[in-house]
């Protein structure tokens, strides 16, 4: 059986995003129709079936693995998957995106298990703004599950925030200033346009990266920060002077990242995809149901896909088709 995953451009895949729901206590504007509708729980692969799938990909080379959703933390008994991938063998670094709701009870149940790093989705600080934004959350729910997760034993915890231009571009400075304030990092990440989204037209609110750096850069200097691989992903990391706290920009659009790519998702169904913003895919769930099936003829398969990777996305391009796979359903 194959042992590493390496695409067609040399590119070797040693990151999983494993997305453990499509469901979410929030409704975030950019992320999800308002009447959305969710995997049925049948269809949905079990803990079993996603611990079995992260062992596929760890005996692959796979060393960090990423829980994401819809929102990880509002899956039934998150924390056994979490548990056993903490314990598991070879796997280096296990991260959790979350909207920070559950926070206050599981940031240190959490850490306990082996979670290294967090990445909390944070889009506003005024409470009403939030409101609209997730258009059901409540902030200072999140802003004590941020402080929860600072208080527990992470190496280090990351906001993210999508800015919207004419929506939220004027909290830059206050979001800098309470990343600061905590010694941890920020970053801002450029919408993608996945899922027809009817909030708003992406294509007039996209906020590039270089505005938003400008805009800090009238009251901080900042700092590059070497090249974005290791563990920032696609995120361009710079230091923040006088603190701890680092700011980042990740930007499909504006700095297309995709030669580094490193990293494939498996959906909540059991699809493998190869891309964020293709649809190129294969279905692991039909393998993992399927009597007597191994987890040697899973790597296999998963081998075998990478030769479907495609070389990058077009977002910006309005010839390629619309993606119709929303971000909760994607895996972030
Ligand atoms: P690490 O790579 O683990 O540091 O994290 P990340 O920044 O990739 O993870 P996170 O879940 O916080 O995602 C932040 C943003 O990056 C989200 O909007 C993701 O959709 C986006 N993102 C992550 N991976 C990719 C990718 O391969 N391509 C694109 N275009 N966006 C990505
Ligand atoms: N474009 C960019 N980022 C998005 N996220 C959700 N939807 C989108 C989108 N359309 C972000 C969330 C979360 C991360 C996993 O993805 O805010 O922080
Ligand atoms: Fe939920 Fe995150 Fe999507 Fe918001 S962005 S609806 S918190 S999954």
């Amino acid at each position: 059986t194959p042992n590493t995953l390496i695409d067609r451009f040399g590119r070797r895949v040693d990151y999983l995003r494993l997305s453990v729901t499509d469901r979410c206590d929030f409704r975030c504007v950019y992320c999800m129709a308002e009447d959305m509708k969710f995997v049925p729980k049948n269809e949905v692969l079990t803990l079993e079936e996603l611990a079995k799938v992260s062992q596929a990909f760890v005996n692959l080379g796979v060393r960090k693995i990423r829980l994401t959703g819809g929102e990880p933390l509002v899956r039934h008994n998150i924390m056994q998957l979490v548990e056993q991938l903490g314990a598991m063998q070879g796997l280096e670094e296990l991260v959790m995106t979350t909207n920070g709701s559950q926070l206050q009870r599981l940031a240190q149940p959490l850490s306990d298990a082996g979670v290294k790093r967090l990445n909390i989705s944070l889009d506003s600080l005024q409470p009403r703004r939030f409101r609209q934004i997730t258009r059901v959350g409540h902030l200072e729910q999140v802003i004590a599950g941020v402080d929860a997760a600072c208080a527990a034993d992470f190496e280090r915890i990351r906001i993210n925030a999508v800015i919207m231009r004419g929506d939220n571009d004027d909290e830059v400075l206050d979001l800098v200033s309470f990343a600061k304030e905590r010694g941890i990092d920020l970053a801002f990440i450029e919408e993608m346009p996945l899922g027809r989204i009817d909030d708003h037209d992406r294509a007039l609110t996209l906020a590039d990266s270089d505005w938003l750096r400008a805009q800090i850069e009238e009251h901080y200097s900042l700092c590059a920060l070497g090249d974005p691989t290791g563990s920032d992903g696609p995120a361009r990391m710079y230091s923040l002077e006088g603190s701890r706290s680092r700011i980042g920009f990740i930007s499909p659009h504006s700095n297309n990242f995709c030669h580094l790519c490193n990293r494939v998702r498996v959906t909540v169904e059991g699809q493998l995809l190869l891309c964020l913003g293709n649809e190129h895919s294969v279905d692991l769930r039909e393998y993992l149901r399927s009597p007597g099936s191994t987890t040697e003829e899973l790597q296999t398969v998963l081998h075998d896909a990478m030769a479907i990777k495609p070389e990058r996305h077009y977002f910006d391009n309005s010839e390629e088709p619309q993606i119709l796979r929303f971000m909760n359903a994607t895996g972030g």
